[in-house]
């Protein structure tokens, strides 16, 4: 029996899965190596030619990778790492087990990311990383972040968990920065279920990475395996099993042969609402800036000052009609973890605004026409 979650609902987001994926897990499984192999390294291999950069290093989840960058970055106990506040509590989670302190900026009233102009008044003697994130699949402007990190020598590491396929400047988030990360959660362009890589350019990152991310051991079960057990693995610091599986990988091997298509439907998409959406009154479409491609892993929709109804009643109202909507992005400092740092909200307006104004409506490959046409039909029905 088929277990459909998304009956007679336009449902907020649905990874688009097949028979291939469900074929390339099946072969893996059938193989007998299941654990970090042979096909995580393909995934690799396949995710470093789409993007065009020398390495990447595939965990668990985006979260391990942030965390194993700004270990590589030398992030210690009690350093200070600057990121925007207008995020997930993953990128927190990451900060803390580097052991370092969040310090937040607010965003870009346009781009909803870390506002460039107010990082340099964040910064401590503490400070070690800016932790920038491309937010709902758009690039930030990562020339400016590079040239504040320089000035400051800091190391700018881009948690592009949302954005991959994004361009800067017309190439791949992952080819600039020296550390750039991807999450392969559902939620994102591509998924493998849970999962994460670390990207970069350099041969040194990339080594201490592989090896932390497999318990510290300077050899990989594969190189073992390829050498019959001729080779003794040595521990030169402790690490971490954050390793993504073969059946993950092999999900996401197949993923990858569709790449071309989850990018182009997604601008497609948006390409629609843009036109659709920009007449509503009310409504404010998303800004892209001129150095962007955004990944479009969301669609997210801003209430102007003359907008008649809230976001609230906007969601209640699309709710009844069979259409999932989500609220949009809220901001960390407000929750009850950060109690005892007495963040203030005036500190922070611009994303304290937005978390009130803004709502996010269903984009992904698989979203029918019909649909798509009924979600903006209902949106026009609505804010008249
Ligand atoms: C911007 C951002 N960074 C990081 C993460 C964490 O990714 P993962 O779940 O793969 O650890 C997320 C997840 O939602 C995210 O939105």
């Amino acid at each position: 029996m088929t277990n459909n979650l998304f009956e007679n609902q336009v449902p907020f987001m649905k990874p688009l899965l097949g028979e291939e994926e469900w074929y390339a897990m099946k072969d893996v499984i059938l193989s007998g190596w299941v654990s970090q192999g042979p096909k995580v390294q393909e995934f690799e291999q396949v995710l470093a030619n789409f993007l065009g950069v020398k390495h990447v290093i595939a965990m668990n989840a985006c979260t391990s990778a942030m965390h194993i960058g700004m270990k590589i970055a030398g992030v210690k106990y009690g350093d200070d790492v600057i990121a925007a506040n207008f995020t997930c509590m993953a990128n927190v989670n990451a900060i803390k087990m580097a052991g370092a302190n969040p310090i937040f900026v607010d965003v870009d009233p346009k781009t909803y990311n870390i506002d460039p102009s107010k990082i340099e008044a964040a910064i401590t003697p503490k400070t070690k990383l800016v932790l920038n994130i491309d937010q709902i699949g758009l690039p930030n402007d990562i020339d400016e972040l590079q040239r504040i990190c320089d000035k400051h020598n800091l190391i700018l590491l881009d948690d592009a968990a949302t954005a991959f396929g994004a361009k800067y400047k017309g190439e791949f988030l992952g080819k600039k920065a020296l550390l750039t990360t991807f999450s392969f959660h559902p939620r994102k362009m591509i998924t493998t279920g849970e999962g994460g890589a670390l990207v970069t350019n350099d041969d040194k990152i990339a080594e201490n990475a592989r090896i932390l991310r497999a318990t510290g051991a300077s050899v990989s079960d594969l190189e073992r395996h390829k050498a019959k057990g001729m080779i003794l693995q040595k521990y030169y610091d402790s690490g971490y099993n954050y390793r993504m599986t073969d059946m993950q990988a092999a999900m996401g091997i197949a993923q990858m042969d569709r790449i071309d298509y989850i990018i182009s439907e997604r601008a497609r998409q948006a390409r629609y609402y843009n036109e659709k959406l920009s007449t509503i009154p009310g409504i404010q479409i998303p800004f892209v800036p001129e150095y962007a491609t955004p990944a479009w892993s969301s669609y997210c929709l801003k209430l102007t000052d003359d907008a008649k109804l809230t976001v609230e009643e906007i969601i209640a109202k699309m709710t009844e009609n069979n259409i999932s909507v989500r609220y949009g992005i809220q901001p960390l400092h407000q929750e009850p973890f950060f109690d005892a740092m007495n963040f203030k909200d005036d500190d922070f307006p611009v994303s304290c605004h937005l978390a009130k104004n803004t709502f996010f409506i269903p984009i992904f490959p698989g979203l029918t026409e019909k649909e798509q046409n009924y979600v903006v039909e209902t949106l026009q029905k609505i804010m008249k």
